[in-house]
């Protein structure tokens, strides 16, 4: 499924964050940034052993923050760590920094110049965020940011099993009805 926001197109495909050739791809992380298994294990493995290397000098990363790498042997040049919220252990204020994740992502891919970038859908994995929520959460807050900038062009969700792209594309749907 593709739309337009504003000046950018938003984009929902069944796949593989790793094999995007968008210029960055995001991934769940956890405050270490010392990898992990789910996304950032498939990441760490595809981008090989130098993406831990330069992981290690950036001292962690926030529940709710995101910060840049290089690539290395990925097809993306960049990319982004994020942390979400661990659902059960950060109860209401889960909504703001699952929001926050996603926002702080595309604040650091604008100002890196990077034009476009692939989400997997954050915390629906290990950290247990109920999926119909997320994808609501991970849709407006992408929608909120093109609405107001215009620099990145491509916003894709990289969505893993035709279930949870089902759930993203009702979402999205239920969205753009309400705009
Ligand atoms: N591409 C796209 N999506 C993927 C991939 C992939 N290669 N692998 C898994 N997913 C999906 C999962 O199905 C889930 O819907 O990404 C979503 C996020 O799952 P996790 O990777 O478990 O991430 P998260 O829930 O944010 O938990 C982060 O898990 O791997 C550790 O180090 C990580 O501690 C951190 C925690």
């Amino acid at each position: 499924m593709q739309v337009t926001i504003n000046q950018s197109r938003l984009e929902l495909v069944e796949g593989d964050v790793t094999a995007q050739d968008t210029e960055a791809i995001v991934n769940a992380a956890n405050p270490t940034l010392l990898g992990g298994g789910g996304v950032d294990g498939a990441i760490h493995r595809a981008a090989g052993p130098q993406l831990l290397e330069e992981c290690r000098t950036l001292g962690g990363c926030q529940t709710g923050d995101a910060k840049i790498t290089k690539g290395y042997r990925l097809k993306a040049k960049h990319v982004v760590h994020t942390v979400g919220p661990v659902y059960r252990r950060d109860g209401e204020r889960a909504v703001e920094l699952l929001a926050s994740a996603y926002r702080r992502s595309l604040e650091v891919t604008s100002e890196n110049n990077v034009r476009s970038v692939s989400f997997p859908s954050i915390s629906t994995g290990a950290y247990g965020y109920p999926m119909e929520e997320a994808a609501a959460i991970a849709l407006q807050t992408a929608i909120n940011y093109l609405e107001s900038h215009t620099d990145i062009e491509l916003v894709r969700f990289v969505l893993f099993g035709r279930r949870t792209y089902q759930v993203y594309e009702k979402a999205l749907k239920e969205i753009l009805a309400h705009d």
